[in-house]
């Protein structure tokens, strides 16, 4: 459920804000956030996991903007992180350093240390190379560094293969076969502190079977560690539970929860989860604007003032939005593809769409479009990234500003003249 609704004007409405008034105050194109919607989706997922000592860790990378962090913060969310600037928003954003796993293939040196000064909860281990530079900073630092060890359970998630991270062909984790050895020299190194097991298999699953055969592997690593005598306090399920963008109709929180607490049994482990796309995905739109439309050969055409750049996952993963007339919807339809100023083919938000008709001037949103939206925007072509808007009720704020073009080359220098 979200707060994107029709308002009394038949118009497109976040909370209590008719779009179009963002839009005639801010520009296009711009993220619309619901503070309503991310509060609710995230109590609604945290709630699933209420019959069991869990945590929440919203996936930082699906909407890094300050402002959702903090509203996310003040929910008492801990944070999924994979990089130093990640760390670095977090803690900007009065997250709780205590309530943060750093994942991720390739940490440097530099970023292991500002998580282990920060005092993380854990630093997911991808390698057995990573292990050692852990051990190796923390021993500089005077500090144990709490760790998991990330396992690749080898299974399918059934999901685009951009975005599937549990196979043994992906470069995600630690091979199965080797966990148990990567745990034992863990034990081995003096400032390395075992606390947990972690995996994470993918993203938009849209059904459990992949995360029940992934996490029955992990318990029966748990056993098998428990055995060799390592206290293991939590398991981290990662995160990856998909949405509905179009038809498709993925396990409610309380369904994915439910049958991933029954495989846990009676074992005393606390449940760490990093959900990204569940919690903002529906929780935002992106307002562009039709800049006229054309006809070329068979196909019509909606040029819009947003591009590949503002929103990358169709071009990406030939992702499917919804797409639709801010303003009261014409009765008559359509088939075109609606497309951005950017000089590449895949340059599309949609294609071969049956929308209202639309004309130049038209205000457009793009549903679903809080996770991966503005954090994966560029400024290919030397487009300025669009601005962040969070409503709050009857009020909207800007969360982050259009850039200017002078942002475009700042810090950009030129040769000397001779
Ligand atoms: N934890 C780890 C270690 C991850 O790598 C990811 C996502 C998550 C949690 C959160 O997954 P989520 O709950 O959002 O599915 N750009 C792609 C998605 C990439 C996901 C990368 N990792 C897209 O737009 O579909």
């Amino acid at each position: 459920m979200n707060h994107f609704h029709r308002g009394p004007d038949g118009e497109l409405w976040a909370e209590d804000v008719p779009l179009r008034r963002i839009a005639d105050a801010v520009g296009t194109p711009t993220y619309v956030y619901s503070r309503a919607t991310l509060t609710r989706h995230f109590q609604v997922f945290d709630a699933a996991w209420s019959g069991v000592d869990h945590l929440v860790c919203y996936a930082v990378k699906a909407c890094s903007n300050l402002a959702v962090l903090n509203v996310l913060a003040r929910l008492g969310a801990g944070f999924d992180i994979v990089s130093g600037g990640e760390l670095a928003r977090v803690l900007a954003a009065g997250g709780d350093p205590a309530k943060i796993v750093f994942s991720g293939v390739g940490k440097t040196a530099e970023e292991i240390e500002a998580a282990l000064t920060a005092g993380i909860l854990c630093v997911n281990v991808e390698s057995a190379a990573e292990l050692e530079q852990i051990d190796v900073v923390a021993a500089r630092l005077g500090v144990r560094a709490p760790i998991s060890v990330r396992v690749n359970p080898d299974v399918d998630p059934k999901t685009h293969p951009y975005i599937a991270t549990g196979l043994k062909r992906n470069k995600f984790g630690i091979p199965w076969a080797e966990a148990r050895a990567t745990y034992r020299r863990a034990a081995e190194l003096e400032h390395i502190e075992v606390v947990g097991l972690d995996f994470h298999i993918g993203s938009q699953l849209k059904e459990t079977g992949p995360l029940v055969e992934a996490i029955d592997r992990a318990i029966e690593l748990v056993d098998a560690l428990t055995a060799d005598g390592l206290a293991i306090h939590h398991l981290d399920v990662g995160g990856g539970l998909g949405i509905t963008y179009n038809e498709e109709a993925p396990p409610s929180p309380a369904e994915y929860a439910t049958t991933l607490i029954e495989r846990l049994g009676d074992r005393p482990l606390r449940v760490v989860t990093e959900p990204g796309r569940v919690i903002v995905g529906n929780a935002g739109v992106m307002l562009m604007r039709c800049l006229l439309t054309k006809r070329n050969g068979e196909t019509d055409f909606v040029v819009v003032d947003a591009g590949m750049n503002d929103a990358l996952r169709p071009a990406l993963y030939d992702a499917w939005h919804g797409i639709e007339p801010v303003g009261v919807p014409a009765d008559a339809t359509q088939v075109v593809d609606v497309v951005g100023p950017v000089c590449e083919s895949g340059d599309f938000f949609a294609r071969d769409r049956v929308m209202p008709a639309v004309a130049a001037g038209d205000l457009l949103a793009m549903r679903s479009a809080g996770a991966y939206g503005f954090a994966m925007a560029s400024n290919y072509n030397s487009r300025r990234r669009p601005a962040e808007v969070l409503v709050d009720g009857d009020r909207f704020y800007v969360v982050r500003d259009r850039e200017a073009i002078t942002d475009l080359f700042a810090g950009e220098h030129l040769l000397p003249e001779t």
